[in-house]
Protein backbone atom coordinates (compact mmCIF):
# COMPACT_ATOMS: atom_id res chain seq x y z
CA UNK A 1 0.00 0.00 0.00
CA UNK A 2 1.28 3.37 -1.33
CA UNK A 3 0.29 6.35 0.93
CA UNK A 4 -1.14 9.04 -0.78
CA UNK A 5 -0.72 11.68 1.56
CA UNK A 6 -2.81 14.50 0.05
CA UNK A 7 -6.10 12.43 1.05
CA UNK A 8 -5.31 12.83 4.59
CA UNK A 9 -6.77 16.99 4.36
CA UNK A 10 -9.75 16.90 3.95
CA UNK A 11 -10.64 14.09 6.85
CA UNK A 12 -8.11 15.86 8.70
CA UNK A 13 -9.60 19.28 8.74
CA UNK A 14 -13.19 18.10 9.00
CA UNK A 15 -12.63 16.31 12.39
CA UNK A 16 -10.34 19.00 13.23
CA UNK A 17 -13.33 21.68 13.37
CA UNK A 18 -15.50 19.11 14.54
CA UNK A 19 -13.31 17.87 18.08
CA UNK A 20 -10.82 20.92 18.40
CA UNK A 21 -10.30 21.96 21.88
CA UNK A 22 -11.49 25.19 23.17
CA UNK A 23 -8.20 26.28 23.94
CA UNK A 24 -7.66 30.51 24.44
CA UNK A 25 -4.86 30.93 21.90
CA UNK A 26 -7.29 29.55 19.43
CA UNK A 27 -9.37 32.45 19.72
CA UNK A 28 -7.20 35.19 18.24
CA UNK A 29 -5.36 35.93 15.22
CA UNK A 30 -2.71 38.23 16.62
CA UNK A 31 0.79 37.04 15.52
CA UNK A 32 2.23 38.57 19.22
CA UNK A 33 -0.28 36.32 21.38
CA UNK A 34 0.28 33.10 18.89
CA UNK A 35 4.03 33.59 19.49
CA UNK A 36 4.05 33.47 23.14
CA UNK A 37 1.34 30.21 23.07
CA UNK A 38 3.43 28.63 21.03
CA UNK A 39 7.37 29.45 23.24
CA UNK A 40 5.11 28.34 26.63
CA UNK A 41 3.71 25.12 24.71
CA UNK A 42 7.14 23.76 23.95
CA UNK A 43 8.04 21.30 26.65
CA UNK A 44 5.22 22.40 28.70
CA UNK A 45 1.45 20.56 28.41
CA UNK A 46 -1.54 22.60 27.52
CA UNK A 47 -3.26 22.16 30.30
CA UNK A 48 -0.26 23.95 32.52
CA UNK A 49 0.08 26.24 30.05
CA UNK A 50 -3.45 28.14 29.71
CA UNK A 51 -3.35 29.95 33.14
CA UNK A 52 -0.15 30.96 32.33
CA UNK A 53 -1.01 32.26 28.84
CA UNK A 54 -4.14 34.40 29.98
CA UNK A 55 -1.94 35.83 32.89
CA UNK A 56 0.81 36.59 30.48
CA UNK A 57 -1.07 38.33 28.05
CA UNK A 58 -2.71 40.44 31.12
CA UNK A 59 0.61 41.81 32.61
CA UNK A 60 2.55 42.35 28.57
CA UNK A 61 -0.13 42.58 26.18
CA UNK A 62 2.23 43.80 23.11
CA UNK A 63 5.73 43.62 21.95
CA UNK A 64 6.48 46.84 22.98
CA UNK A 65 5.40 45.59 27.01
CA UNK A 66 7.59 42.56 26.51
CA UNK A 67 10.68 44.53 25.22
CA UNK A 68 10.30 47.26 28.41
CA UNK A 69 9.52 44.92 30.94
CA UNK A 70 11.91 44.28 34.01
CA UNK A 71 13.54 40.97 34.13
CA UNK A 72 13.32 39.72 37.72
CA UNK A 73 9.40 40.50 36.50
CA UNK A 74 9.08 38.90 33.61
CA UNK A 75 11.05 35.81 35.22
CA UNK A 76 8.20 36.45 37.57
CA UNK A 77 5.53 35.45 34.91
CA UNK A 78 7.55 32.51 34.31
CA UNK A 79 7.94 31.07 37.58
CA UNK A 80 7.12 27.59 37.41
CA UNK A 81 6.88 26.75 33.58
CA UNK A 82 10.59 26.02 34.00
CA UNK A 83 13.07 26.65 30.81
CA UNK A 84 13.46 29.83 32.14
CA UNK A 85 15.92 30.34 28.85
CA UNK A 86 12.54 30.90 26.50
CA UNK A 87 11.51 33.78 28.33
CA UNK A 88 14.70 35.45 28.50
CA UNK A 89 14.40 34.71 24.43
CA UNK A 90 11.19 36.33 24.09
CA UNK A 91 12.34 39.60 25.86
CA UNK A 92 15.67 39.44 23.55
CA UNK A 93 13.71 39.06 20.65
CA UNK A 94 11.12 41.55 21.14
CA UNK A 95 13.98 44.43 22.34
CA UNK A 96 15.65 43.59 18.83
CA UNK A 97 12.02 43.80 16.85
CA UNK A 98 11.28 47.12 18.55
CA UNK A 99 14.85 48.53 18.40
CA UNK A 100 14.49 48.09 14.05
CA UNK A 101 11.03 49.76 14.54
CA UNK A 102 9.23 46.85 14.03
CA UNK A 103 5.61 46.29 15.05
CA UNK A 104 4.96 42.70 15.05
CA UNK A 105 7.09 39.48 13.90
CA UNK A 106 8.61 38.95 10.28
CA UNK A 107 5.65 36.90 8.09
CA UNK A 108 8.50 35.15 6.80
CA UNK A 109 9.54 31.39 8.02
CA UNK A 110 13.69 32.04 6.99
CA UNK A 111 13.45 35.82 8.84
CA UNK A 112 11.45 33.82 12.01
CA UNK A 113 14.21 31.53 11.92
CA UNK A 114 17.10 33.72 12.38
CA UNK A 115 14.77 35.65 15.64
CA UNK A 116 16.17 34.22 19.11
CA UNK A 117 14.10 31.32 20.78
CA UNK A 118 13.12 30.54 17.44
CA UNK A 119 13.79 27.60 15.91
CA UNK A 120 12.66 25.70 12.79
CA UNK A 121 9.00 24.10 14.53
CA UNK A 122 7.95 27.50 16.49
CA UNK A 123 8.87 29.63 13.06
CA UNK A 124 6.72 26.99 11.64
CA UNK A 125 3.58 26.71 13.70
CA UNK A 126 4.07 30.80 14.02
CA UNK A 127 4.03 31.11 10.18
CA UNK A 128 1.20 28.98 9.63
CA UNK A 129 -1.20 28.98 12.60
CA UNK A 130 -1.06 33.46 12.37
CA UNK A 131 0.58 33.96 8.66
CA UNK A 132 -0.91 31.70 6.52
CA UNK A 133 2.59 30.30 5.14
CA UNK A 134 2.77 26.89 3.96
CA UNK A 135 4.84 25.73 6.85
CA UNK A 136 3.74 22.61 8.84
CA UNK A 137 5.11 22.70 12.08
CA UNK A 138 6.91 18.89 12.74
CA UNK A 139 6.85 18.67 16.41
CA UNK A 140 6.88 15.17 18.26
CA UNK A 141 2.74 14.78 18.15
CA UNK A 142 3.24 15.13 14.23
CA UNK A 143 6.33 13.15 14.21
CA UNK A 144 4.38 10.12 16.31
CA UNK A 145 1.51 10.85 13.26
CA UNK A 146 3.39 10.59 10.45
CA UNK A 147 5.68 7.80 11.47
CA UNK A 148 2.53 5.45 12.11
CA UNK A 149 0.77 6.09 8.72
CA UNK A 150 3.99 5.26 7.31
CA UNK A 151 5.46 2.39 9.23
CA UNK A 152 8.45 5.20 8.97
CA UNK A 153 11.49 3.37 11.20
CA UNK A 154 13.88 6.09 10.62
CA UNK A 155 15.27 7.39 14.30
CA UNK A 156 12.63 10.98 14.98
CA UNK A 157 15.72 12.73 16.20
CA UNK A 158 17.22 12.87 13.13
CA UNK A 159 16.80 16.01 11.76
CA UNK A 160 16.65 14.76 8.14
CA UNK A 161 13.54 12.58 9.28
CA UNK A 162 11.78 16.49 10.64
CA UNK A 163 12.64 17.80 7.34
CA UNK A 164 11.38 15.61 5.50
CA UNK A 165 7.86 15.49 6.69
CA UNK A 166 8.55 19.29 6.35
CA UNK A 167 9.39 19.13 2.69
CA UNK A 168 6.21 16.53 2.24
CA UNK A 169 3.47 18.47 4.33
CA UNK A 170 4.20 21.31 2.91
CA UNK A 171 3.31 19.79 -0.39
CA UNK A 172 -0.46 19.57 0.37
CA UNK A 173 -0.75 22.00 2.91
CA UNK A 174 -4.25 23.55 2.15
CA UNK A 175 -4.93 27.62 1.79
CA UNK A 176 -5.85 27.36 5.63
CA UNK A 177 -3.15 26.64 7.07
CA UNK A 178 -3.89 27.70 10.56
CA UNK A 179 -6.30 24.36 10.90
CA UNK A 180 -3.72 22.31 9.08
CA UNK A 181 -1.29 22.77 11.30
CA UNK A 182 -3.11 22.36 14.53
CA UNK A 183 -5.53 19.84 13.02
CA UNK A 184 -2.01 17.55 13.03
CA UNK A 185 -0.98 18.77 16.80
CA UNK A 186 -4.39 18.03 17.83
CA UNK A 187 -4.39 14.35 16.49
CA UNK A 188 -1.26 13.64 18.28
CA UNK A 189 -2.42 14.94 21.07
CA UNK A 190 -6.15 13.38 20.99
CA UNK A 191 -6.52 10.84 19.32
CA UNK A 192 -2.75 9.12 17.75
CA UNK A 193 -1.36 9.11 21.73
CA UNK A 194 1.80 7.67 22.58
CA UNK A 195 2.62 4.61 25.32
CA UNK A 196 0.30 2.23 23.98
CA UNK A 197 -3.02 3.33 23.96
CA UNK A 198 -3.77 5.13 20.44
CA UNK A 199 -7.88 5.56 19.66
CA UNK A 200 -7.56 4.21 15.86
CA UNK A 201 -11.25 3.57 15.83
CA UNK A 202 -11.74 6.95 16.20
CA UNK A 203 -9.08 8.17 13.84
CA UNK A 204 -10.13 10.02 10.87
CA UNK A 205 -6.71 9.12 9.24
CA UNK A 206 -7.30 5.48 10.05
CA UNK A 207 -8.19 4.72 6.36
CA UNK A 208 -4.27 4.97 5.20
CA UNK A 209 -2.58 4.63 7.88
CA UNK A 210 0.02 1.58 7.61
CA UNK A 211 0.66 0.76 10.90
CA UNK A 212 -3.22 0.79 11.73
CA UNK A 213 -3.61 -1.80 8.90
CA UNK A 214 -0.78 -3.83 10.25
CA UNK A 215 -1.44 -3.30 13.98
CA UNK A 216 2.09 -1.96 14.53
CA UNK A 217 1.01 1.69 15.84
CA UNK A 218 2.97 0.85 18.96
CA UNK A 219 6.46 0.50 17.39
CA UNK A 220 6.50 3.86 16.10
CA UNK A 221 7.84 6.16 16.80
CA UNK A 222 11.89 5.15 16.87
CA UNK A 223 13.87 6.92 18.88
CA UNK A 224 17.39 6.57 20.12
CA UNK A 225 17.75 6.29 23.64
CA UNK A 226 18.51 9.57 24.76
CA UNK A 227 21.83 9.80 27.04
CA UNK A 228 21.70 9.01 30.94
CA UNK A 229 20.86 12.03 32.93
CA UNK A 230 23.59 13.36 34.89
CA UNK A 231 22.82 12.97 39.04
CA UNK A 232 24.48 16.34 41.02
CA UNK A 233 23.61 16.13 45.06
CA UNK A 234 22.84 19.24 46.95
CA UNK A 235 22.31 20.64 50.36
CA UNK A 236 19.80 23.64 50.35
CA UNK A 237 20.18 25.96 53.11
CA UNK A 238 17.25 28.21 54.29
CA UNK A 239 19.05 30.70 56.60
CA UNK A 240 16.14 32.59 58.53
CA UNK A 241 18.00 35.65 60.30
CA UNK A 242 15.59 38.45 61.73
CA UNK A 243 12.66 37.20 60.26
CA UNK A 244 14.54 37.44 56.48
CA UNK A 245 15.57 34.85 54.34
CA UNK A 246 18.83 34.21 52.39
CA UNK A 247 18.50 34.49 48.94
CA UNK A 248 21.67 34.46 46.24
CA UNK A 249 21.04 35.14 42.54
CA UNK A 250 22.41 32.83 40.08
CA UNK A 251 25.01 33.63 37.31
CA UNK A 252 22.98 35.20 34.26
CA UNK A 253 24.42 32.32 32.33
CA UNK A 254 23.66 28.31 32.60
CA UNK A 255 21.33 26.12 33.97
CA UNK A 256 18.11 28.29 35.36
CA UNK A 257 20.29 31.45 34.87
CA UNK A 258 18.99 34.75 36.85
CA UNK A 259 17.05 32.66 38.88
CA UNK A 260 17.04 33.53 42.60
CA UNK A 261 17.98 30.47 44.96
CA UNK A 262 18.64 29.66 48.69
CA UNK A 263 21.95 29.03 49.79
CA UNK A 264 22.49 25.81 48.53
CA UNK A 265 26.25 23.32 48.76
CA UNK A 266 27.33 20.75 46.68
CA UNK A 267 26.57 17.15 48.04
CA UNK A 268 24.81 15.90 50.63
CA UNK A 269 25.57 17.22 53.76
CA UNK A 270 24.84 15.13 57.30
CA UNK A 271 23.65 17.28 60.30
CA UNK A 272 27.15 16.86 61.74
CA UNK A 273 28.61 17.90 58.57
CA UNK A 274 26.78 20.67 58.32
CA UNK A 275 27.54 22.36 62.08
CA UNK A 276 31.30 21.96 61.06
CA UNK A 277 31.01 23.71 57.83
CA UNK A 278 28.58 26.45 59.64
CA UNK A 279 31.39 26.77 62.04
CA UNK A 280 34.02 27.78 59.05
CA UNK A 281 31.54 30.47 57.57
CA UNK A 282 30.45 31.71 61.40
CA UNK A 283 26.96 31.44 60.60
CA UNK A 284 25.58 30.47 64.07
CA UNK A 285 21.86 29.24 65.17
CA UNK A 286 19.81 28.30 68.04
CA UNK A 287 18.18 25.49 65.74
CA UNK A 288 18.90 23.27 62.50
CA UNK A 289 15.41 21.68 61.42
CA UNK A 290 15.96 18.58 58.48
CA UNK A 291 13.61 18.87 55.76
CA UNK A 292 12.82 16.11 53.27
CA UNK A 293 14.88 14.91 50.47
CA UNK A 294 13.57 15.66 47.15
CA UNK A 295 14.59 15.04 43.56
CA UNK A 296 13.90 17.28 40.58
CA UNK A 297 14.72 15.95 37.48
CA UNK A 298 16.03 18.05 34.46
CA UNK A 299 15.99 17.21 30.46
CA UNK A 300 19.68 16.09 30.74
CA UNK A 301 20.30 16.46 34.73
CA UNK A 302 19.17 15.39 37.82
CA UNK A 303 19.28 17.39 41.48
CA UNK A 304 18.69 15.05 44.57
CA UNK A 305 18.10 17.27 46.86
CA UNK A 306 18.56 17.61 50.95
CA UNK A 307 17.59 20.83 53.07
CA UNK A 308 17.63 22.53 56.31
CA UNK A 309 15.78 24.87 58.07
CA UNK A 310 18.77 27.19 60.37
CA UNK A 311 17.74 29.67 62.55
CA UNK A 312 20.31 32.09 62.83
CA UNK A 313 21.98 34.12 65.75
CA UNK A 314 24.46 35.46 63.68
CA UNK A 315 25.58 35.67 59.71
CA UNK A 316 28.97 37.62 57.72
CA UNK A 317 28.19 40.59 56.92
CA UNK A 318 27.43 41.31 53.16
CA UNK A 319 26.83 37.43 52.57
CA UNK A 320 23.39 37.07 50.54
CA UNK A 321 20.34 38.93 49.62
CA UNK A 322 18.38 38.74 52.98
CA UNK A 323 14.45 39.58 52.36
CA UNK A 324 11.32 39.42 53.72
CA UNK A 325 9.22 36.35 53.59
CA UNK A 326 6.30 38.50 51.91
CA UNK A 327 9.46 39.63 49.08
CA UNK A 328 10.26 36.15 48.79
CA UNK A 329 6.67 35.45 47.25
CA UNK A 330 6.04 38.75 45.20
CA UNK A 331 8.97 39.71 43.90
CA UNK A 332 11.81 36.82 43.44
CA UNK A 333 11.48 34.18 41.02
CA UNK A 334 12.79 30.50 42.36
CA UNK A 335 12.97 27.80 40.01
CA UNK A 336 10.88 24.95 40.86
CA UNK A 337 13.72 22.30 41.96
CA UNK A 338 14.27 25.01 44.72
CA UNK A 339 10.87 26.25 45.43
CA UNK A 340 9.34 23.11 46.43
CA UNK A 341 11.70 24.12 49.69
CA UNK A 342 9.95 27.63 50.43
CA UNK A 343 7.17 25.49 51.57
CA UNK A 344 8.85 24.98 54.72
CA UNK A 345 9.49 29.19 55.60
CA UNK A 346 6.61 29.87 58.13
CA UNK A 347 5.07 33.31 57.90
N1 LIG B 1 1.24 22.42 21.10
C1 LIG B 1 2.03 23.28 20.46
N2 LIG B 1 1.32 24.22 19.81
C2 LIG B 1 0.03 23.95 20.09
C3 LIG B 1 -1.19 24.57 19.74
N3 LIG B 1 -1.20 25.65 18.98
N4 LIG B 1 -2.33 24.01 20.20
C4 LIG B 1 -2.28 22.92 20.98
N5 LIG B 1 -1.18 22.31 21.35
C5 LIG B 1 -0.03 22.82 20.92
Amino acid sequence: MNVEIEQIVKPLIKWFQKEKRDLPWRKTNDSYQIWISEIMLQQTRVEAVKEYYKRFLKVVPTLQDLAAIEEDQLLKLWEGLGYYSRARNLQKCAKYLVLQGKKELPRDYEELKKLPGIGPYAAASIGSIAYQLKTPAIDGNVLRVMTRIYEDDRDIMNKKVRDDYFFKLSKIMPENTRDFTESLMELGALICLPNGNPLCDSCPLSFLCKSFKNKTMLNYPVKKKLEKRKIEEKTILILEYHDKIAIQKRPNKGLLASLYEFYSLEEKYSINQLKKYLKQIKIDYVNIELLKETKHIFSHLEWHMVGYYIHCTSVPENSFIWVTKEELETKYSLPTAISIYANNIKK
